[in-house]
Parts: structure tokens; sequence; C-alpha cells
């Protein structure tokens, strides 16, 4: 009998009831306790998740003080660093959901706390769990490309704009490029090993977003729907970023490496005004090279597969604890995902490429 991994969850919105979802698929996890800071919704959360003895708490640092091995969470982004700061100092695991956080110093400070306290800081990543994605990741890393110079990602929903948190600068910290961003960042620098970002330049705006013809919420709408970057990466690796919640066009284009040897070609699943983005399933990917000297194009075959990805997050994170590490998604590796989003935000303010630097940690 495998011991008892003892759960607490901070937040408890749209996001939490899929991690308690997660969770319940295991037999041996128990969600101990919940936090929210809006007095009553964690116990409305525990009755409505029919989480039975769970403790409900206002204040995360009472949840804190309990015997847990784990930690997820579940708030806005701004209260990321907070929470996941003051879980890691107790000594609990975190999973944290994405984006990382609102700032890299917030970011630098996490990853700071796991290392101080060696306890893990995984990111909710859940894409990663697709095998396509494997399949895009050991394509790269295989050399199959040769040298990678230039790589191509974001995407593009016709009009797929949330409203509430995600749109306010206080609470979400950054608009489109951190809220689905972050997922296509993650793909292709995942892809290529997490290469260290060294300058941004960027342009953002939120032209429907702060419009009331285009968003119920207008007048509270502070934070980017569209942005694009070009990043410079460690190894003389170019990457054009661009990622909309809104526009008027279908798609802002694939993802694609473009390598010495050949070029890998991955479009995002789905249709309809929301899709285009890297937070769903993988299309297609097709590999252009040269078979004796005649420009080729073969498709890769696409694993289909019924993987509940943000199960198999919950579970990856359980498993490492039980394991003991390694963390399943860093967050020494998302931090980079982090320092391009900062510098995209500085570099769009500035309106001139910035400088990213990030400490030894
Ligand atoms: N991985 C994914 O696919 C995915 C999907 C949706 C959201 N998210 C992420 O999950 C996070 C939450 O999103 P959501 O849609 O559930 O948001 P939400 O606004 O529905 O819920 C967040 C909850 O956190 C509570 N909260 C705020 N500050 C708190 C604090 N300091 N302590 C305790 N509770 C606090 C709020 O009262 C609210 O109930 C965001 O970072 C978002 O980007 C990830």
């Amino acid at each position: 009998m495998s011991k008892t991994i003892r759960i607490g969850i901070i937040g408890t919105g749209g996001i939490a009831r899929a991690h308690v979802a997660g969770y319940r698929t295991m037999d041996n996890v128990d969600i101990v306790a919940v936090a929210d800071i809006v007095s009553g919704k964690a116990e409305q959360f525990i009755q409505a998740e029919q989480l039975g003895t769970a403790l409900a708490f206002t204040d995360h640092r009472r949840l804190l003080e309990l015997d847990l091995d784990g930690v997820s969470i579940c708030t806005p982004n701004f209260a990321h660093h907070e929470t996941t700061v003051d879980a890691l100092n107790v000594g609990k695991h975190v999973l944290v959901e994405k984006p990382m956080s609102v700032t890299l110093e917030q970011s630098i400070d996490m990853v700071r706390a796991s290392k101080k306290n060696d306890k893990m800081l995984t990111v909710g990543f859940q894409p990663r769990y697709d095998p396509n994605m494997e399949i895009v990741r050991s394509f790269v890393q295989s050399g199959e490309l040769g040298k990678v110079y230039y790589v191509e990602t974001g995407g593009g929903r016709r009009r797929g704009m949330p409203g509430g948190t995600f749109i306010r600068k206080d609470l979400a910290g950054a608009g489109a490029m951190a809220d689905i961003g972050c997922y296509s960042l993650d793909m292709a620098l995942n892809a290529l090993g997490y290469p260290k970002p060294l300058t941004v330049s960027a342009f953002t705006s939120n032209y429907f977003g702060a419009n009331p013809k285009y968003h119920s919420e207008a007048d509270k709408f502070d934070v980017e729907d569209f942005g694009v970057a070009m990043v410079r990466l460690e190894g003389d690796i170019v990457l054009n970023y661009k990622i909309s919640w809104a526009m008027h066009m279908d798609t802002l284009g694939a993802t694609m490496f473009l390598g010495t040897d050949a070029g890998l070609k991955v479009t995002p699943a789905g249709t309809g005004p929301w899709s285009g983005v890297w937070d769903g399933k993988v299309g297609s990917i097709k590999l252009y090279h040269d078979v004796n000297k005649h420009h080729t194009e073969s498709p890769i075959p696409i694993i289909e597969h019924s993987i509940n990805l943000f199960n198999a997050k919950v579970q990856d994170f359980v498993h490492a604890i039980e394991q003991g590490g390694p963390a399943p998604i860093p967050g020494e590796d998302i931090l980079y995902n982090q320092a391009i989003i900062d510098g995209v935000l500085r570099s769009a303010e500035l309106k001139r490429e910035v400088d990213i630097h990030i400490p030894q940690l």
C-alpha cells in the first residue's frame, strides 16, 4: 500500500476544479485542505466538490501550517509568487499554475525558495503531456534538423478574449502574452532545451479588449490582447513570437523550426474562434527536407490519444513527490519563459530592444 499523499489547494476557481479531478484519479491522494481569500468560497468549494472532511481557510498561511506533502497553487497570477514562496519555505512541494508569476524577479525568488528549501517547484503546462509535443521535442533534439537557427511560435484566436481577473494588469500581470503565449513559448523552448533568452524587441496593443464594441468589460481591460516579439536566444537562435486573443485574421501561422538540414512545421488542432493556440492539441507535424536533392515534405504521423492532459499534470506531480523529484516541469526552466514575457512588456513600453538579465541562482 503506497503512502497517502496529503495535498492542499490554494485558490478555488475554475482551474482548481481540474486539479481536484486529477487528484481524484489517484487512490492514495487526500485533499486535506483548501484556501480561498474570498470568505466562504473555500467552504463552498469543499461542498461542491464533495471534499468531505477537508478544512477551509481564507488565509493560505493557515493551510500551510498543516502536515502536507504538496500544494496546488490555483490563484490568479498576481498571487502565485507569495503563495508559492510561503509554501516552499515551510517545506511543501509546489505545483503552480501557469504563467509562473507576474515578473521575472518573482520567478527568480520562487526558484531560489525551491532551491533553499530543497522542495520541488513545478509549473502547470499540461500540453507537455500530449505525446505529440514529445515528438516535436525529440525531432529538434535528435539533430535531424541540423543547427536550428530560427523558430517561429505563438498563435492567434480570431476572437477569444477572457474576462475577470485575466484582463486586469494588477491581477494577471499581462494579457495574451502570458495567458496563452506562455504555452507556445513552452512548446518551442522545451523543444530547444530551454536556451537562455538574451534580448527582446516587442510591440503590444489592446485595440480589441479596450474597445466596448469587442469586449463587455472594456473599461477594466488594461492588458495586451496582441503582441509580437523578436527574441535572441543563446546559441545564435532567433525566436519570432506572436500572440493574439483577438484579430481580424484566421491564423497567425504555425510553429516552425528552421534548421540547416531540415525544417519542422507544427500546426495546432481545432477550429473556431478560440482555437489556433497551443493550449490545445497538435493538429499536424511536417518535416521539410531534401531527399536525393528533391525538396520533400514528410508528414509525421500524429499519435491519436485520449489522455486527459489536466489529470496527467497532477498525477505527474504526485508521482514526483512519491519518488522525491525531480520536478516534472521545473521552475528553473520556466524562469526563462517568464523572462521573455517580462522582456516583452518592458520592451513594448520603452519601444526599443531590451536586455534580459538572469542572475546566477
Ligand atoms: N493550465 C490551464 O489550462 C489553466 C486554465 C485556466 C487558468 N489557469 C491558471 O490558473 C490560475 C487561476 O485561474 P482561474 O481561472 O481558476 O481563476 P479564478 O479567478 O477562477 O480563481 C482564482 C481563485 O483564487 C482566489 N484567490 C485569489 N488570491 C488568493 C490568495 N492570495 N489566496 C487564496 N485564494 C486566492 C480567488 O478568490 C479565486 O477564487 C491563473 O494563474 C490561470 O492562468 C490555468
